[in-house]
């Protein structure tokens, strides 16, 4: 069974019709990449499916059950994880106390001080004095220790130093293999198709490609074309 199906999903933006009749999966073990050019709709997918803004149409599976009118607390109880565009750290609050937001209390954070271990140091450090690629391990390591099954993860390079963004993409990679369901949306296309398995490229709110990403790799003409649009 997929971790995530979704069908036929619908999302509007201030009454505008935004994401039109998507259709994907997230499977256990894989990485589904999700490409397109800024303003394509990609963030508010991700926030249709983690329940920040609600669908006008079709349906979101996590692990078999629709959860499309459910609130986004239940959502994330049945398993789905969502790292926000944007790094969305809490600055005035330390590392620790970033990581233990919403989690049971007596739980541990060693997990996330194991998959990061830059982090350790940065403890006690304020959240908005770290770096832009330690904040995205912190956010990825917060939403991990919800222990989801799926993890959405929006726009995880932007802005950072190439040797940060392989690394992350490396952690992600291992997360996947270990067992996770990963939608990954990404700008940086050609690292992202590296270690995906499943591609989808979206355009103005459709998918126009799906399919794998080492097809989508080799072929660098047709994903322009894709982006833009132009035949
Ligand atoms: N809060 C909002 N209210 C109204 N329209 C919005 C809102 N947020 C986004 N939009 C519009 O929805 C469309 C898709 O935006 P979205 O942020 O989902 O695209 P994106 O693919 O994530 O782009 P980017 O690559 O720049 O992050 C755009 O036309 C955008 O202007
Ligand atoms: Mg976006």
């Amino acid at each position: 069974m997929s971790a995530l199906r979704v069908s036929g999903l619908s999302i509007a933006r201030a009454g505008l019709p935004v994401v039109s009749g998507v259709d994907l999966v997230a499977e256990p073990g894989a990485i589904s990449v999700v490409l397109g050019a800024n303003g394509a709709g990609k963030t508010t997918l991700l926030e249709g499916l983690s329940g920040i803004i609600p669908v006008t149409g079709g349906t979101i599976a996590i692990g078999g059950s629709e959860v499309q009118n459910a609130l986004a607390g239940l959502r994330s109880r049945a398993g789905l994880a969502h790292v926000e565009q944007g790094r969305t750290v809490f600055g005035q609050l330390t590392t620790d106390e970033n990581l233990r937001i919403g989690l049971r209390k007596g739980a541990g954070t060693d997990e996330a001080y194991g998959l990061f271990p830059e982090l350790t140091q940065r403890r006690q450090v304020r959240g908005g004095l770290l770096s832009g690629g330690e904040q995205q391990m912190l956010v990825i390591a917060r939403a991990l220790l919800t222990r989801p099954k799926v993890l959405l993860i929006d726009e995880m390079s932007a802005g950072l130093a190439p040797v940060i963004v392989t690394r992350l993409m490396h952690t992600v990679r291992r997360l996947a293999d270990e067992g996770l369901a990963v939608l990954l949306v990404e700008q940086f296309a050609a690292l992202a198709l590296s270690i995906g398995d499943r591609a989808y490229v979206m355009r103005r709110g459709r998918f126009v490609y799906d399919g794998d990403c080492g097809s989508l790799a080799k072929a660098p003409d047709e994903l322009h074309r894709l982006y833009l649009g132009t035949t």
